[in-house]
């Protein structure tokens, strides 16, 4: 049992600058879940933390603290490797679906736990509810037996799971203080170390589209998340990679799985399959398993072979066509010339907009909604040709999504050059 403490001391010492303890960090995650420090308290203490930051022991105890508030999952019993991946969020960040089923093709069980779209970032379980019959909720036994039998599960991460961090996530996002990079970092690997993977690769999204829109914040976020998994005995290694421009040529639910299947067939657009596999190599490398190259198993089948009997394990029908949007509009060119910049956060508030996303919690989204994207920054254009197609059920959101896209493709005369951005900006173990 920790030492108790009073909460406006603990405020009080962040506030000024100083060093939580180990005694008050563990004493105020336990009373706040408990419901004893008062939302209020706890929205103080995380602005100071925002202001004056934590340092790396601090991180750690704030994680393992959030951790000790539920459950740990072990996957020890299992007969193969786990590896898990984080990505930050990102517009058209639909990697997670052709990743998982392919890693497990390549012999690493994949946990994924994973969440639903708030805001212009789009949700993996929103995604894969769109094919009929799919759900999101699965039982501890029935997460393990999916992952001995298929070597792969998408599911909902389970009410036990850190609930200190449910809790103060939610009261961060109404009160100013998501942007701590402390917070952030202990919010996401306290709910990876306590799911028990025993690798994981971190994409850290950087550009318009992403939490962290320049690569020295998206660094120190990826530093500090290495730091807690290596610190907790989970093999960690992030890739900084680009969300300046939407990922792939979808964003929206039904139109990303779409793209995802066509990965796994073998084909889909270029950025998608290459950091797809280049993710996956760093799991199989986090898991210790060597001499199996990804790339092969999209050529040969084997990774839609795991995808079709993940999404029948989960109840869903992986050949019933997927749900289309009844109204479509075209974007098109106003001029000749070459695509020079997309920008992805545009690109996610006009798909959010459309349908595809939510602004509460509660909302429903829509599986047809969302954007289609015909050009890629480089590529040549004529006049009225089609930039994007805008998909949504309910054409009264078509102006809504116009305006955020007010500027958001950048059409320079022949001969321009785009600003080339690789795709992985940076590497860190
Ligand atoms: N995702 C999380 O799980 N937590 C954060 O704080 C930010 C993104």
């Amino acid at each position: 049992m920790s030492e108790t403490h009073d909460a406006v001391d603990v405020i009080r010492t962040k506030r000024d600058g100083h060093e939580l303890s180990d005694s008050q960090i563990d004493w105020v995650i336990d009373a706040y879940t408990r419901g004893s420090v008062a939302e209020e308290q706890m929205s103080a203490l995380a602005m100071a933390i925002l202001l004056n930051g934590m340092n790396r022991s601090e991180i750690s105890r704030w994680t393992h603290a959030m951790i000790a508030s539920g459950e740990r999952m072990d996957f020890s019993s299992l007969s193969r490797p786990t590896a898990d991946k984080h990505s930050t969020g990102g517009v058209g960040d639909k990697i997670t679906l052709p990743l998982a089923p392919l890693v497990a093709a390549c012999g690493v069980a994949v946990p994924q736990l994973s969440g639903r779209g708030l805001g212009h970032t789009g949700g993996t379980l929103d995604k894969l509810e769109s094919i009929p019959g799919w759900r999101a909720g699965l039982s501890n036994d029935e997460m393990l037996a999916q992952l001995e039998d298929v070597g792969a599960v998408i599911c909902a991460a389970g009410e036990g799971l850190a609930p200190a961090d449910r809790k103060l996530y939610a009261l961060r996002d109404v009160t100013g203080t998501v942007e701590a990079i402390p917070l952030i970092a202990s919010s996401i690997m306290s709910k990876k170390i306590a799911e028990g993977t025993g690798a994981l690769v971190l994409d850290v999204k950087v550009g318009s589209g992403a939490f962290m829109k320049d690569a020295e914040s998206a660094r120190e976020l990826a530093r500090t998340m290495v730091d807690l998994g290596t610190d907790a005995g989970v093999r960690t290694v992030a890739l900084l990679t680009n969300m300046s421009t939407p990922l792939g040529r979808t964003a929206g639910n039904a139109l990303e799985v779409r793209e995802s299947v066509e990965v796994l067939a073998g084909a889909g657009p270029e950025d998608v399959v290459e950091l797809t596999v280049l993710l996956a190599r760093e799991m199989l490398a986090a898991a210790g398993v060597d001499g199996v190259d990804p790339a092969d198993k999209l050529r040969d089948g084997s990774a839609m072979d795991v995808w079709r009997r993940m999404i029948v394990a989960q109840g869903g029908d992986p050949d019933a066509k997927l749900p289309t949007a009844r109204e479509t509009h075209d974007v098109v060119a106003a001029a000749d010339g070459v695509v020079v910049a997309m920008d992805a956060y545009d690109v996610g508030v006009a798909a959010w907009r459309l349908g595809a996303g939510r602004a509460r919690k509660e909302d429903p989204v829509q599986a047809g909604a969302g954007v289609e994207i015909h050009v890629k920054p480089g590529d040549e254009v004529r006049a009225g040709q089609r930039l994007l197609t805008l998909h949504t059920d309910e054409p009264e959101r078509f102006d809504r999504a116009f305006a955020a896209l007010d500027g958001a493709v950048t059409v320079a005369p022949k001969g321009s050059r785009p600003e080339i951005v690789p795709l992985v900006i940076d590497r860190i173990a």
